[in-house]
């Protein structure tokens, strides 16, 4: 059983997950909008040897929960909310290790353009980028960008295919490997004829090229995805290099990797190729007793409208209107379907109900002495999860409890780092088993000329 990895989870706003919480004083949410924070943060979690900072998004509000986004907005609910991958290049100047994945969505940006972004902060970085690749579940997103209101569920990946099939044949295709020469002598800066178009034609997207940008260290960061529906699930087996779960237990998680794996091995991947990350919090104290007074101060101050707002909004159901005591039995949310998948994992023969859903994320928590939050934590490494994406209570007070409090004896189990493996987060990431690129097997290194094969 190999090692834990660490990223710590959070958003360009004032309330992510936890809702409530902001308003306590000894959290620097209120602060987001400015640079300190940030970039204090990326510094506390390199001295943590985490692997990453991950940074989740959205681009439209949650209005499903009495049908209005006024809850959203009283409880900061991921609005206001700033762009994640803007944050980058300050922490990145900070650190010299810590990894950064952000989240963007495919509806989002065209392909061409989001190419050249992230082109530039693995740059910037120095091959540290990693983008966590979604499809969106806002209804309102879908309004903003023009759609009219969100694309169909199983399109949206769809068109999440073809998204990415643009973006490798830009990343990986476009520049061979010795196309840029920088010589000084001659005066040629890269060779014309190693540059190429992409001519891509497909159903969503038309794209001639070349990339603007000239290769970096990893051409293409390491592809997160979030999102476990049955379609969300074949996407991940095919392009995922570490996929972020929010099982219910150990046991949902087992089986979620289990069935991810088996899908990504089948369309001539490795088991390893994929890394599984568990969505969790974690509340730390010197005794039980202090760990339980803080979860009962987190209790005592958790908004509940908040965390049914969120998820009214996750599976567009107005969970206001709703009972509670319903059977969710087989819902098809046209938004995120994962979720309800999830539960039907944990435990199969329970009957859920959609009060159930109320409490999914305040609940994936671990809480105890250091010890104790290590044992938890070594069960999920025992159900196949490589990784844990922690997310915070209060910010950087949840992360300076883990990396002073639960680092050390994890180090000492062998569940997390002493140290980072050089090279780019892809090598860090493999602890130096993969190279910078995508490795051969990968769809997206199909896109390679012959010549650009090189590392
Ligand atoms: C743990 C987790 C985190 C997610 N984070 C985001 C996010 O930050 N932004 C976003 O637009 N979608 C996010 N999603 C949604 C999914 O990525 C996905 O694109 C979509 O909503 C459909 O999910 P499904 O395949 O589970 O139905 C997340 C999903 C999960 C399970």
């Amino acid at each position: 059983m190999g090692r834990l990895r660490f990223n710590a989870f959070t958003m360009n706003c004032v309330s992510h997950i936890h809702h409530g919480q902001w308003t306590r004083p000894d959290t620097r949410q209120l602060e987001y909008a400015s640079l300190d924070p940030w970039v204090e943060l990326a510094q506390l979690l390199e001295r943590g040897k985490f692997d990453a900072l991950f940074l989740a998004d959205v681009i439209g509000t949650y209005d499903s929960y009495r049908g209005s986004r006024d809850p959203a907005v009283r409880e900061g609910l991921q609005i206001p909310v700033n762009d994640p991958s803007l944050l980058i290049p300050a922490m990145a100047y900070a650190t010299d290790e810590l990894g950064f994945a952000f989240t963007a969505s495919v509806l989002q940006e065209h392909p061409f353009a989001f190419a050249r972004r992230i082109a530039t902060l693995d740059h910037l970085t120095g091959g540290r980028l990693a983008w966590n690749v979604v499809t969106s579940y806002l209804e309102t997103a879908g309004r903003n960008l023009g759609w009219g209101g969100l694309p169909e569920h199983d399109e949206r990946y769809e068109r999440a295919d073809e998204y990415l099939e643009v973006v490798y044949k830009l990343l990986e295709g476009s520049w061979e490997e010795d196309a840029v020469q920088r010589d000084v002598e001659r005066g040629i800066y890269a060779d014309p004829a190693k540059i190429h178009d992409i001519d891509h034609a497909g159903r969503f997207y038309d794209v001639v090229g070349p990339h603007l940008a000239e290769p970096s260290r990893q051409r293409t960061p390491v592809v997160f995805q979030a999102g476990s529906s049955e379609r969300g699930r074949a996407f991940a087996a095919r392009h995922a290099e570490a996929v972020f779960i929010i099982a219910r237990t150990p046991e949902g998680a087992a089986t979620q990797v289990r069935d991810v794996r088996a899908r990504a091995i089948a369309s001539g991947r490795k088991a390893g190729d994929v890394l599984f990350y568990q969505g969790l919090s974690a509340i730390l104290g010197g005794t039980e007793e202090e760990a339980l007074r803080k979860q009962r101060e987190i209790d005592e101050r958790a908004s509940d409208e908040g965390y049914a707002a969120h998820m009214a909004g996750n599976l567009g159901v107005d969970l206001s209107a709703i009972d509670l005591d319903a059977p969710i039995g087989e819902l098809r949310s046209a938004n995120v379907q994962g979720v309800v998948k999830n539960l039907i994992e944990a435990a199969p023969d329970t009957t859920w109900r959609f009060g159930d859903l109320l409490r999914y994320t305040a609940d994936l928590r671990v809480v105890g002495t250091p010890e104790q939050v290590a044992d938890r934590l070594q069960t999920w490494a025992d159900a196949g999860v490589d990784g844990i994406n922690l997310m915070y209570h209060t910010t950087p007070g949840s992360f300076v409890d883990f990396v002073d409090g639960a680092i050390p004896v994890l180090q000492e189990r062998g569940l997390a780092q002493r140290a980072y493996a050089p090279g780019t987060l892809r090598e860090k990431l493999s602890d130096g088993a993969a190279g910078p690129y995508l490795p051969a097997r990968h769809p997206g290194a199909e896109f390679r000329r012959a010549a650009a094969v090189g590392a």
